[in-house]
């Protein structure tokens, strides 16, 4: 839940999304041919949501969290499309088409980052007091001075003393390590904080504490989240709304309860089948059978073709639009309840986000 008194203000209650993709496509040249890893994405972040996005390994979501960030480098390219940003108190911004300066400025100010990895991110021989006023003083407007003087409160937001301002990475657990991470990204109160992998490989413990601290922020800070990743427990603690990813596209978006609820998407059913439930029935996880393709050779027609138990012949051959499937409450929302498959023709509406 968004904070009321932040809810009230204009930045929460505007009904244009903070952050708008449109057929987003990011290729990789590579000397076996063209990877395309990203190949026609559309999303929405609304403000103050927490996004997840969802899929195997491999289907491109780190690829468009980079593009998001403008962290796109050779051999990749980014090959069409539009990622529209509203930041607060600026006029907004095509993140794809923006010079170096204006990147810069943004960056950590309205869109900071959370790498895949990030507990190694830390640099071994600065004190964390230090590594934030490098971050600090180059992308805010403050001094370094000032921004010495406030990092003992950003280390507080997330739970820990101010005096581990002057400790160095070594000297931290992992869990504190973490929160000191996601204090840096939101250390000049972006409106985006994009997050890969933010629990892949910590122990269960870690993984809480990760858990928890992202959840308290957007209720207190109203950031909105882009959560990366695999895990759909994680989806299932964390996310207001999932964007599942197949092959480099999206195939379903939807409300986290209508997700786990009633996935309609057969990729989707196939992710959620494979979770094993605690104290729940013993049966056998059905999973997804085959394996992922190549983004150097996607299937024709519907990419999950090959694997899909409800493949039509008209699956092989066309490519499933996004449609708005209608059914009441939430779902309504332009940009949820959505589904790119044939099972779908006469239940949905066709859209083109
Ligand atoms: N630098 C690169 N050069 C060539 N191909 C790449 C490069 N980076 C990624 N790819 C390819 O792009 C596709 C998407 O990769 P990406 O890392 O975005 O997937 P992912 O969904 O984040 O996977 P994971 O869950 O394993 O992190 C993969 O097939 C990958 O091999
Ligand atoms: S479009 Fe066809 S192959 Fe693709 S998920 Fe739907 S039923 Fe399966
Ligand atoms: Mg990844």
């Amino acid at each position: 839940m968004v904070n009321p008194s932040l809810a009230t203000s204009p930045l929460h209650t505007s009904d244009s999304p903070l952050l708008e993709v449109e057929n987003l496509q990011v290729f990789y040249r590579t000397v076996s041919g063209l990877a395309r890893a990203v190949d026609g994405v559309d999303l929405t972040v609304r403000r103050g949501e927490i996004l997840g996005l969802a899929g195997e390994s491999g289907c491109g979501k780190s690829t468009l969290a980079g593009a998001l960030l403008g962290l796109i480098r050779p051999p990749g390219y980014i090959a069409g499309g539009r990622v529209l940003l509203r930041p607060s108190g600026r006029e907004p911004v095509d993140l794809l088409r923006v010079d170096d300066g204006t990147l810069r400025s943004i960056r950590w100010r309205h869109l900071s980052y959370i790498p895949q990895g990030s507990m190694n991110s830390l640099n071994p021989v600065m004190r964390i007091v230090d590594q934030f006023v490098d971050v600090m003083a180059e992308h805010g407007t403050a001094s370094r001075e000032e921004a010495r003087d406030t990092v003992p409160s950003l280390l507080q937001q997330v739970g820990l003393g101010g005096h581990v301002a002057r400790m160095y990475p070594h000297e931290l657990s992992g869990g504190m390590k973490q929160r000191v991470i996601i204090a840096m990204a939101i250390a000049l109160k972006p409106d985006l904080v994009i997050a890969d992998e933010p629990t892949t490989a910590l122990d269960v413990n870690v993984q809480r504490v990760m858990i928890q601290t992202l959840a308290e922020l957007r209720d207190r800070l109203g950031v909105s989240l882009i959560i990366v990743t695999h895990d759909m427990a994680v989806h299932a603690e964390l996310v207001d709304r999932v964007a599942v990813m197949y092959a480099g596209k999206v195939v379903e978006v939807a409300g986290v309860r209508q997700i786990f609820a009633n996935p309609r998407h057969p990729y989707t059913q196939g992710l959620i089948g494979a979770i094993p439930r605690v104290g729940g029935e013993r049966k056998r996880l059905e999973g997804i059978q085959g394996n992922a393709p190549s983004p150097r050779d996607w299937p024709t027609g519907c990419r999950f073709h090959p694997r899909c138990s409800h493949v039509l012949p008209v699956c092989r051959s066309e490519v499933p639009i996004m449609r708005q499937i209608q059914s009441g409450g939430a779902e309504k929302q332009p940009d949820s309840g959505l589904v790119a498959c044939h099972l779908y023709a006469a239940a949905g509406s066709e859209v083109s986000a």
